[in-house]
């Protein structure tokens, strides 16, 4: 059983792009669990965008990270000791206890994850919040219809390669942005896209021209920035556009799309949501994504770090145009 456990922690807050120096490591000691409380031994860590808000000391839909203090985020760990016979030991769990090895924790802060469904990592991209993220943005906010020609921006990432696959899902004609060649192949070649292209090669307006020539019912916004201002100009009257994320100004503001008034002509409606609003739906998009994951339909693709010290490096790249990450970025503890 551990006594120790290693966390990253938020050293200083970045000015513009993070660096390494804005982390820093440490370890502290473990307890035993009282009643009603487990130790858990983490397996997985998320790695997020919206991490990135959360180092700025400014007031938000979440708390900002405090200095000094270890970073909050998804995980999945197993149960090593039990003060509560709903989580035996070697029980799979989802907690927000983030970049640490272990910790002790009340069972009414976990979820049970069921190991035998996908590997557990899937609980942090398509079978959680990641994938509920593009459920969501698909159908509650988009309410993307069979058919519709849609475009998702930041395509071959976690949330980006979800909706693209739901999307299909609901036979529509999907367009799917990303920032590398390898990334666009996989659009292309693995999710079946009907249109993918490179949003650094070339002007992405002239792309969705090709891709999609009478224009876009839908945009799943997950960059802001130049492709929001393309979008906007291709998409058809009363088109949708869910915000989902605007990771091209996380780490500088990027500018406002030159072309905001079309939102009037086109009587477009444009609406922004945050997931954690709509964790009551999980059990309905589950009832989606387990059989369609379990048939094949979807899969869940992601990119898996080793070890603790890698977490700020792979947080850090996440944020580049181009990152290396296709799929949900994962770091991967020894467990
Ligand atoms: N609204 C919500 O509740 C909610 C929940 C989860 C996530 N989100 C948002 O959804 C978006 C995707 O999140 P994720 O977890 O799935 O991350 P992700 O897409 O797996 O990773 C981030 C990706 O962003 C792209 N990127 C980085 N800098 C960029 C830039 N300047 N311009 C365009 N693309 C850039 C990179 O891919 P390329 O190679 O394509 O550049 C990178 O792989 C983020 O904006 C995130 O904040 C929102």
């Amino acid at each position: 059983m551990p006594t120790e456990s290693r966390e990253v922690r938020l050293a200083s807050r970045p000015q513009g792009e993070p660096s390494l120096d804005n982390f820093s490591f440490a370890t502290v000691q473990i307890r035993d669990p009282n009643p009603g409380e487990v130790l858990v031994r983490n397996v997985c860590l998320s790695v997020d965008p919206y991490m990135r808000g959360r180092m700025n000391d400014a007031k938000s839909y979440v708390p900002p990270f405090q200095i000094g203090q270890p970073l909050e985020g998804g995980a999945v760990g197993r149960v090593i000791a039990s003060q509560d016979e709903k989580f035996p030991t070697g029980t799979y769990v989802f907690s927000m206890y983030g970049w640490r090895e272990a910790f002790v924790a009340p069972t009414s802060h976990l979820q049970i994850v069921d190991a035998a469904v996908a590997p557990v990592s899937a609980y942090l991209g398509l079978l959680g919040v990641t994938g509920l993220t593009a459920w969501v943005g698909i159908n509650l906010i988009a309410r993307l219809k069979v058919g519709e020609t849609i475009f998702v921006s930041g395509g071959a990432g976690a949330v980006g390669n979800a909706a693209c696959q739901l999307a299909k899902i609901h036979s529509c004609k999907v367009i799917g942005s990303a920032g590398s060649e390898e990334k666009v192949s996989f659009l292309r070649d693995q999710l079946k896209l009907d249109y993918a292209f490179n949003y650094r090669d070339g002007d992405p307006l002239e792309h969705l021209k090709r891709g999609a020539p009478d224009g876009i019912h839908v945009y799943f916004d997950n960059t802001g920035g130049p492709q929001l201002e393309a979008a906007l100009s291709s998409l058809r009257n009363y088109g949708r556009i869910a915000m989902c994320g605007g990771i091209a100004g996380y780490n500088t503001p990027a500018p406002g799309p030159r072309n905001l008034p079309i939102v009037i002509g086109k009587r477009l409606r444009v609406e922004g949501f945050i997931v954690s609003d709509h964790f009551r739906e999980i059990p309905a998009f589950l009832e989606e994504a387990v059989p369609a994951l379990k048939s094949g339909k979807l899969i869940n693709r992601e990119t898996v770090v080793e070890g603790l010290d890698a977490a700020p490096a792979a947080f850090i790249d996440l944020l580049h145009s181009g990152a290396r990450n296709i799929g949900k970025m994962i770091v991967k503890l020894s467990s």
